[in-house]
């Protein structure tokens, strides 16, 4: 039972773009409400962000922050969320049946990102559900116009002197969706996100522009709706947008640690779609893909909070992930490295609380689930060029996909010229062994393997045992004569720094 591959510095996939590691605030649930934002916490700052979360963001090393939806957007009037917050007004959500205070908008998210840092970027969401190409021409003109108009004179009297210089758009959000406020037609949308797109570029041709793809590889529309949207907007985006969860469905969990064979297709599958559209239309242009809302998400579950209609920051999808799920977890980052060459924005859905890497209790602590760490340390390792690993690994049967390989793996080349191996071994029952052959790499020792993995494949960490799972060291790695060598656990995450 041994997995094996060679890596090459000569064999690349390519550069990664560090927007690969970005994450998803929406306004749902609890995720800005007491996630982020909460004045009065003993950790608020003058902002009233909560400056534990801030600290354990920074640690999870995101970059690219997609807001303010999700669903949530399609409904949205953006000014609602500007100006003095004592006279926003309170509204409807209609996409999670919640109350919006608009306590929190553009200004204090833009504050919330100079606060993770210089690495973190705004991917603001327009609404193309409920609104249309003015609302979103006046959006792009208050965030990002220097002076001198009314819109841009609005945002420095709400205090913001300098411009925002928010880059990455996003040109609505699941459009195919039945339950998105605004739904439409591949036709409809299509012609709409491309006059939407016109008009920004207009105000500045340099914005990097996303169209919705399907949201979801197994609706009816998939592919189908890609190629439509795409006929129309080709030339004008620079991104289609993919959106997957996955999770353990009927006990099935051999089908779900093989989650990624169905993300490698839907990636494989869309590149195919754009760059068919792009040879119709004699294109020299190729189009990327942003990954903005991927996860494990349990969406068949019942909600274990009682919730009322209408509340303010309700307790909705606080999924709490177990070992198990953070594995399954690894393997949809090792996907996405592993398509690095196309896939240039992937957003984790989402940051905190809802469906997060990060936990809260209002007036308490925050702590990390399991699926923070393999986050955290691909975000970290995970910058460089990604080497070409084509695995040859003993598989195991699986209902929904055949036969699996047990490994799945990458490599990324650092700027160091160190190279940093992330294997998941997704047997439940036996350790597997690994071999890599270093070929034309001058590499000296294994500085570190770091392992996930528990005898109980339903450890999770909760506000009682917020530690419960963390990665701990493994044991035996070696480096000899150019060949790594080393032992997986059972259903494990690994990552294997070699210097
Ligand atoms: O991330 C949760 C929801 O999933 C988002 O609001 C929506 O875009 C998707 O369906």
């Amino acid at each position: 039972r041994t997995a094996r591959f060679t890596v090459d510095p000569d064999f690349t996939v390519g550069p990664v773009d560090p927007r690969l590691f970005g994450s998803f605030v929406e306004h749902l649930g609890r995720c800005v409400y007491t996630g982020i934002h909460e004045p009065g916490h003993p950790t608020a700052d003058e902002d009233g962000l909560r400056t534990d979360v801030l600290e354990l963001v920074r640690e999870l090393g995101v970059t690219a922050i997609r807001y303010p939806g999700g669903n949530f957007v399609s409904g949205y009037r953006w000014e609602d969320g500007t100006g003095p917050v004592g006279e926003r007004p309170r509204r409807l959500d209609v996409a999670w049946r919640t109350t919006e205070t608009n306590r929190f908008g553009l200004g204090e998210f833009i504050a919330f990102l100079r606060k993770v840092g210089p690495q973190a970027e705004p991917m603001m969401a327009l609404n193309l559900g409920t609104r249309g190409i003015p609302e979103a021409m006046d959006l792009v003109e208050y965030a990002n116009h220097p002076g001198g108009t009314e819109l841009s004179d609005r945002r420095i009297a709400h205090g913001a002197k300098d411009p925002y210089g928010i880059r990455l758009w996003c040109l609505g959000n699941e459009m195919d969706g039945t339950w998105q406020t605004g739904q439409k037609t591949a036709e409809e949308y299509g012609r709409l996100a491309a006059q939407t797109a016109r008009a920004l570029r207009q105000i500045d041709p340099g914005l990097e522009l996303v169209a919705c793809g399907s949201s979801a590889r197994g609706l009816p529309t998939f592919a189908a709706w890609e190629a439509t949207v795409l006929a129309e907007t080709y030339e004008v985006v620079d991104h289609v947008s993919l959106h997957a969860y996955y999770e353990e469905v009927d006990g099935d969990r051999d089908s779900f640690l093989a989650s990624a064979v169905d993300m490698e297709a839907f990636i494989k599958e869309v590149v195919a779609t754009c760059d068919h559209v792009g040879a119709r239309l004699k294109s020299p242009k190729k189009l990327t893909l942003s990954f903005d809302e991927w996860n494990v998400w349990y969406q068949r579950r019942p909600n274990p909070h009682p919730v009322a209609d209408w509340q303010e920051a309700p307790r909705l999808l606080e999924d709490v992930y177990t070992v198990t799920d953070a594995v399954v977890f690894g393997t949809l980052l090792i996907t996405l490295l592993r398509h690095a060459d196309r896939v240039a924005v992937a957003c984790l859905a989402q940051l905190v609380n809802v469906i997060a890497p990060i936990m809260t209790e209002p007036g308490g602590p925050a702590w990390r689930q399991t699926t923070f760490f393999p986050f955290a340390q691909a975000s970290r390792y995970g910058r460089g060029t990604v080497l070409d690993v084509r695995v040859d690994s003993p598989a195991y049967p699986t209902e929904r996909y055949g036969d699996v390989p047990l490994l799945h793996a990458t490599a990324v080349r650092g700027e160091d010229g160190g190279v940093t191996v992330f294997a998941v071994n997704r047997g439940r029952n036996a350790p597997l062994d690994l071999a890599v052959a270093l070929r034309g790499l001058d590499l000296g020792r294994v500085v570190e393997h770091s392992v996930l993995a528990d005898s109980d494949p339903e450890a999770r960490n909760t506000l009682d045992e917020p530690e419960r799972v963390v990665p701990h060291a493994g044991e035996g790695a070696t480096l000899v004569d150019g060949t790594l060598r080393a032992v997986l656990e059972p259903m494990s995450w690994n990552v294997i720094r070699l210097l």
